[in-house]
């Protein structure tokens, strides 16, 4: 019996860790052309490539990378410098039933959102208020059918950020508020289950103890203000880079940017530790990390310098409007005599998109930007150039431009808003206006649409599915009023059309759409040609391990048994008559493990360790290092290699005085791996 290995050498490798979203994202592109150009040579290993299964760091500098090709043949690649690219953080600190299916990474939620038609409703709960998380939520809101009327909730567990009680951008929590959903600071107390798809769910706030009945509980995080990036241990150009541009450069802009400029920054750092000479691109390097770092210090510059909204009662204060209609995005006059652009961004964010998309040049934004001392100051909207075409609206990720036209010699206004939602207007419906925090302001008749209607797919298609609605109200309201929603009125009608439809059954029981299976001996009617795993989630009996669903079968955890042979579940869609059996459940991912019952406070739940144990051994003292408590505990030693625990124990061990912020994993292998021989 012997084993195939092939050996190779390179500079820099770039490296896959657990549960990459996005391959190669926006800082592994910046990090290897960078490298690339300063001649060095650099491999990228990831999912689709070659499957990296775990590194072995060298003394001196570099690692050796143990990685397998799709043949299952291993390779053993020596790099001078590794960039391991880590998946964001996104479960929170253990609480009793954090590790139920009723909560569920952000990666995942997005993933069977895509998939399947999820139960959201009644109320969904984020954790975390990062603009992914506003980002997430708004999408639930606008997407889903008007008859679900879910409620979601961002829960803010940190509260520390900087100047602001939120992570994300002020645009993307304004978007999320007109739409319905609500922000609340809080510490989660505990989830337990009520009935099959209804958890109850305590949070902690100012007031007392909260009870909120929940569908689903998604964790997107921060949880800490971690930089994003390690070096494990110092100078020994073993990189960790956490990945921020998890969606295309349209949807995320802040987390594209940011991976983008620490890839950037990371080069500089590994070029200057392997190439020898440089000669004179020394200067040129030392200019790439200054301007690298300068914009990366510029992507949390919002935080420091959040823009404040005063409010009396539902109405802005008049030192408000003052700061709103002197910001150089607003119009000054033009809205007098025409539609014009209006882009209320107040906050100095990285994203352009809008200055991107606009033919006649009149939006530039020079945020950041050092101006000469007698250079005329430029406003970001040349409102003379400002054509009202209206392309920068639907352009805008966060919805924060609007078109307006407010005569002075009139009590009419007309608003003209960007709409994304699946329940398309049509001109003469009624649309409930909202003001920035989503509290209603009246009703208004819609004038004009423009983009496809409801039932028009392929105009949908070629406007890229957004609308243009234009409102008429009142002059009062020009500067008040900024999004619109579906009233109540038409909600109810759309359910007594929807009820007449369907003839009163539910549209994702539709039996056309759901096949008669066989799971663990009994029979189920489940939905019909979508991934196991999917399938399961939406029926509420997803099994704890499908939680940290990786979606490419890299993570080994969903292992079943379909008609008596094990698959992966996230790889094998359902079909009719198939029947399942649950392999040996993953040791304890929810709490399985001897001794641990759901209501327990257990930080690593494969091995089953609460955090108190945790706790207590610190608190016994000569626990130094992450390393040391790991080795006393066990806590990350389990089937999901710590995916699941280790971030929570870090953040513990941060609080307890122990030095981890640096620490990484980097012996250990992250996936299941069974060595297999060749002949
Ligand atoms: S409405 Fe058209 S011309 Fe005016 S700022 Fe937007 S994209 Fe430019
Ligand atoms: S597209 Fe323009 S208005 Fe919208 S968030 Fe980006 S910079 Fe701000
Ligand atoms: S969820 Fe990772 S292999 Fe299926
Ligand atoms: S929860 Fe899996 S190793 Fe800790």
């Amino acid at each position: 019996m012997s084993f195939s290995v092939r050996d190779g050498k390179l500079d820099v490798v770039v490296a896959a860790g657990p549960r990459v979203q996005l391959w190669p994202s926006a800082g592994i592109r910046s990090f290897a052309s960078l490298c690339a150009e300063y001649d060095l040579q650099v491999g990228i290993y990831g999912p689709d490539t070659l499957s990296v299964r775990g590194l072995v760091p060298l003394s001196g500098t570099g690692a050796v990378i143990i990685a397998e090709d799709p043949q299952k043949r291993i390779h053993r690649i020596h790099a001078r410098a590794v960039l391991r690219v880590a998946a964001p953080t996104e479960l929170p600190d253990p609480f009793p039933g954090w590790r139920s299916q009723a909560l569920i990474p952000l990666s995942t939620a997005r993933r069977l959102q895509e998939q399947v038609d999820l139960f959201w409703a009644p109320r969904t709960v984020i954790l975390g208020t990062s603009g992914q998380a506003f980002r997430f939520g708004s999408d639930l809101l606008s997407m889903s059918r008007a008859t679900d009327a879910t409620q979601v909730i961002c829960v803010e567990t940190h509260s520390q950020w900087g100047g602001k009680r939120f992570a994300g951008w002020e645009v993307d929590r304004r978007r999320f508020e007109m739409l319905g959903g609500k922000v609340i600071e809080g510490r989660p107390v505990s989830l337990s289950q009520k009935a099959p798809l209804l958890w109850e769910f305590r949070i902690q706030d100012a007031e007392g103890i909260r009870i909120l009945e929940v569908a689903r509980v998604v964790s997107a995080g921060p949880f800490d203000d971690f930089s994003g990036i390690k070096e494990s241990p110092p100078g020994n150009l073993l990189f960790d880079l956490k990945q921020t541009s998890l969606r295309t450069e349209e949807e995320d802009f802040d987390g594209w940017n940011l991976e983008e400029e620490r890839g950037r920054w990371l080069a500089t750092r590994v070029i200057k530790g392997l190439v020898t000479e440089l000669g004179s691109r020394k200067d040129d390097l030392e200019r790439i990390a200054r301007r690298a770092k300068n914009r990366i210090k510029r992507s949390f510059k919002h935080r420091d310098f959040p823009f404040h909204w005063d409010y009396q009662g539902k109405w802005t204060s008049a030192a408000t409007q003052r700061a709103v209609r002197s910001f150089s995005g607003v119009p000054q006059t033009a809205q007098k005599t025409r539609m014009v652009a209006s882009l209320e961004c107040f906050e100095e964010i990285g994203c352009n998109l809008c200055e991107k998309v606009c033919p006649e040049n009149a939006i530039r934004w020079a945020r950041g930007q050092i101006q000469a001392a007698d250079a005329a100051v430029q406003p970001v909207l040349s409102e003379k150039d400002c054509t009202g075409c209206g392309l920068c609206l639907p352009a805008c990720p966060s919805s924060s431009i609007l078109m307006i036209r407010d005569p002075e010699q009139s009590t009419q206004a007309t608003l003209t808003f960007p709409w994304k939602g699946s329940a398309k207007w049509k001109a003469g419906d009624f649309a409930t206006l909202v003001n920035r925090r989503g509290e209603i302001l009246g009703t208004a008749r819609v004038s004009e649409v423009q983009g496809a209607a409801q039932d028009d797919v392929t105009a949908q298609v070629q406007s890229g599915d957004h609308q243009w609605v234009k409102v008429e109200v009142p002059s009062h309201l020009a500067w008040e009023a900024r999004g619109i929603r579906r009233s109540k009125v038409q909600v109810q009608a759309s359910v007594a059309k929807e009820y007449a439809e369907t003839q009163g059954t539910d549209r994702r029981r539709d039996s056309k759409d759901m096949v008669e299976i066989t799971l663990d001996g009994e029979k189920r009617l489940i939905r019909d040609r979508v991934p196991i795993t999917a399938a399961l989630f939406e029926f509420g009996i997803a099994r704890p391990e499908d939680v940290l669903y990786c979606g490419d079968g890299g993570c080994g955890l969903c292992t079943i048994f379909v008609d008596g042979v094990k698959r992966s579940a996230c790889q094998t869609t359902v079909r009719k008559g198939m029947a399942l059996r649950n392999v040996e459940r993953v040791l304890g991912v929810m709490g399985d493990a001897p001794g641990i019952s759901p209501s327990d406070n257990v930080i690593c739940p494969c091995v089953g360790v609460k955090t108190e144990d945790v706790v207590e051994r610190i608190g016994k003292g000569q626990l130094g290092s992450m390393e040391a408590v790991q080795a006393l505990t066990s806590v990350g030693c389990g089937k999901c290699h710590g995916q699941v625990c280790t971030e929570a124990l870090r953040r513990l061990l941060e609080r307890s005085g122990v030095d981890a912020k640096g620490w990484s994993d980097w012996q250990f292998p992250w996936g299941e791996w069974t060595l297999a021989p060749t002949n």
